[in-house]
Order: C-alpha cells, then structure tokens, then sequence
C-alpha cells in the first residue's frame, strides 16, 4: 500500500531575540504577566528587509538536506501563512524562485495557526492521487511582527516570527507501517469574529473611508478564543484517535500548536497526556501561527524527542475558527 511519509524536517528562526523585558518598556505589562499568563519569555522577530519567505526559504533548504533530496526532486509546493509577502503573487512563489526548482506548481494556504496541517492533508491527498509526484514541500512561515498592533497589550506579547518546513514522500517500502496515518481538518466560520485582521482583502482598501489604525492589525477576544482552543482541539485530536481505533495510552508524543502554555496545560490535563509527553517550545518562540508545529517538530528531532516508530499526534486551532489533527508513524 502506498504511505507518505515525512522524509525531512527544517525549521528557521530570525537572529533577533524580543525577550518579555523589552516588551516592558513598549506597553504596560510585566515578564512576570507573560510567564504566568501564558508560558512565553521571549520569541524571535524579523528584521523589516527580512520577509516570511526569507524565513520559508531557509526552512525548506534545511528539510530538502535533512530528506537527502535537491530542489530538482520537488513536484509541488505548499506554503501555510497568514503574513505573505504581498497579496500576490503566492508566498510559495516567492519561494519556488528563490530555490530555483522552475515550472512545478506552488500555491498559498490560509488556515492561519491550523494552516499547517491543512497544507499536510492537501499534499497528502496529492501524493496519494496523483501518481507523476513523489516528493512535495509543505512549509509554514510567518512574520506575525508585521500584523502585531506593538501598542496592545493583549496580542502584542503573544506572537513570533519563524518557518518550518516538511518534505513529503511517497514511501513503497514494503511491511511497513510508518507515515501520515490520518489527518482531520475543520473550521466554524460563524466564530471568525473573535480573531481576525481586518483590513487586508477586499474589506477595506487602504486609503479608503475611514479606516481606523487598528484595522490593520490582529483583532482578538482572548478569553473566548482561549476556550474554543481547548474545546476544539481536545475534540478534534479524540476524533481521529477514535477512528483509527487508538487511545491517548498509544501516543508517544504530543505536538500541539504552540500558543499558550496554559491551553496546552488543559489540553494535556482533559485528555489524560502526561506533561513529559507534551513537546512544548513556547516559552522561546510564541505563538508563531502556521509555523508552531513544523519549528516545534523538527526542535523536538533535533533535540531526540522524537525517534523512529514513535506515533505522534499533532494538533492545531486557529483563527477562522479552524483546527486540525494529524497522525504520524515516524519513520
Ligand atoms: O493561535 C490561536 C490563537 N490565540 C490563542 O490561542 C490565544 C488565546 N487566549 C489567550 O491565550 C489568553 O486569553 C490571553 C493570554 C490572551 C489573555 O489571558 P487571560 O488570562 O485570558 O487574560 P484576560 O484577557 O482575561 O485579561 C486579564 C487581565 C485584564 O485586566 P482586568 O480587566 O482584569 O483589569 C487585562 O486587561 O489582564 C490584563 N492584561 C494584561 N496585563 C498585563 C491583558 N494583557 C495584559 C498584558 N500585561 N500583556
């Protein structure tokens, strides 16, 4: 039976570190607030001639080394951001000139945080229908500084730029079992509402009426958000446990979204996962929207969290409100 597996894994992180004590002297709030509010101490930000697929760039030429394959082997791109370069053309685009691998297709998803794992079903779902491609680049990359409002407090302290980056295979080897055993996606579009940026489609023109400055940043009711996170993601990632006839008991590891510390606390807590199996990278990156998972991911490889055979279960929500979980025999 044919399987797709994660061949490699790269992530890349901006040089500039914003530690919660900077943050002090831009709005009222204290490190103190951050920690116990969320879990986060610092998280890295772009510089302004740095750009989301500058990040995406480097954090696919580090998964095409770590899966041993060249630019010329890419069929497809796939780029998971909610802060693309410009409005068009596609982020992935961008990307696809940069590495140089000419004429294959390459498009952009917005699931925002949960953009992740759609990009992973949507090639997936390629690689499993169309038979002309055999390795697919699935990248999340974000420069949420540039739609950060810096003077509120409630959303200011929470965000990070980065890029992960995924290449997926079609994998013949026979007796075995690794790969992305299922994905499940979802979205309530009636609650999109309590988080979104406003003013970047076909809403508000900029310089048009009387758009109010705030319009153009990250909108968002905290608390409200903050228990559709933990409702969501529990249901989401006990439903596709459920239909693969699996418990929390077979997981090795946990790889949530990486917002808040106290969600993945609940997370874990509701769904009977010991702490020690939650691979958690907030505390240096915040919340990096599509990027969380792939960062957190290949830091978790890196870092032998991970091993071969172990089955992981990744698990997102975002904006839209969308959400997400995929599980992964790790080959
Ligand atoms: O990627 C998915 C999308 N995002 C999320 O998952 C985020 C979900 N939400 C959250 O993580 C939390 O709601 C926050 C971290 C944003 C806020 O934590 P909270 O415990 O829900 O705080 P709150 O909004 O209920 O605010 C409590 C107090 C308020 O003051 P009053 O009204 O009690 O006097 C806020 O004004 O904390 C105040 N506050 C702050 N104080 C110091 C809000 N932000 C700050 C701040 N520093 N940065």
């Amino acid at each position: 039976m044919e399987r797709v597996i994660i061949r490699g894994v790269g992530s890349c992180m901006p040089e500039c570190i914003l530690p919660n004590a900077d943050l002090e002297g831009m709005v009222d709030t204290t490190s103190e607030w951050i920690v116990m509010r969320t879990g986060i101490e610092s998280r890295r930000i772009c510089l302004d001639t740095e750009m989301a697929s500058d990040l995406g760039c480097e954090a696919a030429r580090k998964a095409l080394e770590n899966a041993n394959i060249s630019t010329c082997d890419i069929d497809l791109i796939i780029v998971a951001t909610v802060t693309p370069d410009m409005r068009f053309p596609a982020t992935a685009c961008i990307i696809q000139k940069k590495l140089g691998c000419v004429d294959i297709p390459c498009f952009d998803v917005n699931a925002v945080c949960s953009g992740f794992i759609y990009a992973l079903d949507v090639a997936r779902n390629f690689l499993l229908n169309n038979s002309k491609m055999k390795n697919i680049l699935v990248i999340g990359t974000e420069k949420m500084s540039s739609i950060v409002n810096w003077e509120d407090r409630s959303t200011c302290v929470l965000f990070g730029d980065g890029a992960g980056a995924v290449v997926l295979s079609r994998d013949m080897e026979e007796n075995s079992d690794a790969g992305i055993l299922d994905v499940l996606i979802g979205a309530d579009g009636s609650l999109g509402h309590l988080l979104h940026c406003p003013i970047y489609g076909s809403t508000g023109p900029v310089g048009v009426g009387s758009t109010e400055k705030d319009e153009y940043f990250i909108k968002m009711e905290g608390r409200e958000v903050f228990k559709e996170a933990i409702k969501r993601m529990c249901a989401v990632a006990g439903d596709v446990l459920q239909r693969n006839g699996l418990t929390i008991d077979d997981i090795n590891c946990v790889i949530p979204h990486q917002a808040n510390m106290r969600i993945t606390s609940a997370i874990a807590d509701r769904m009977g996962i010991p702490q020690e199996k939650m691979l958690i990278n907030l505390q240096h990156t915040g919340n990096t929207s599509a990027a969380s998972i792939p960062i957190a991911m290949n830091e978790a490889i890196q870092n032998g969290k991970i091993q071969s055979d172990d089955l992981v279960l990744t698990v997102a929500f975002g904006a839209g409100m969308t959400w997400g979980a995929a599980l992964i025999r790790w080959k």
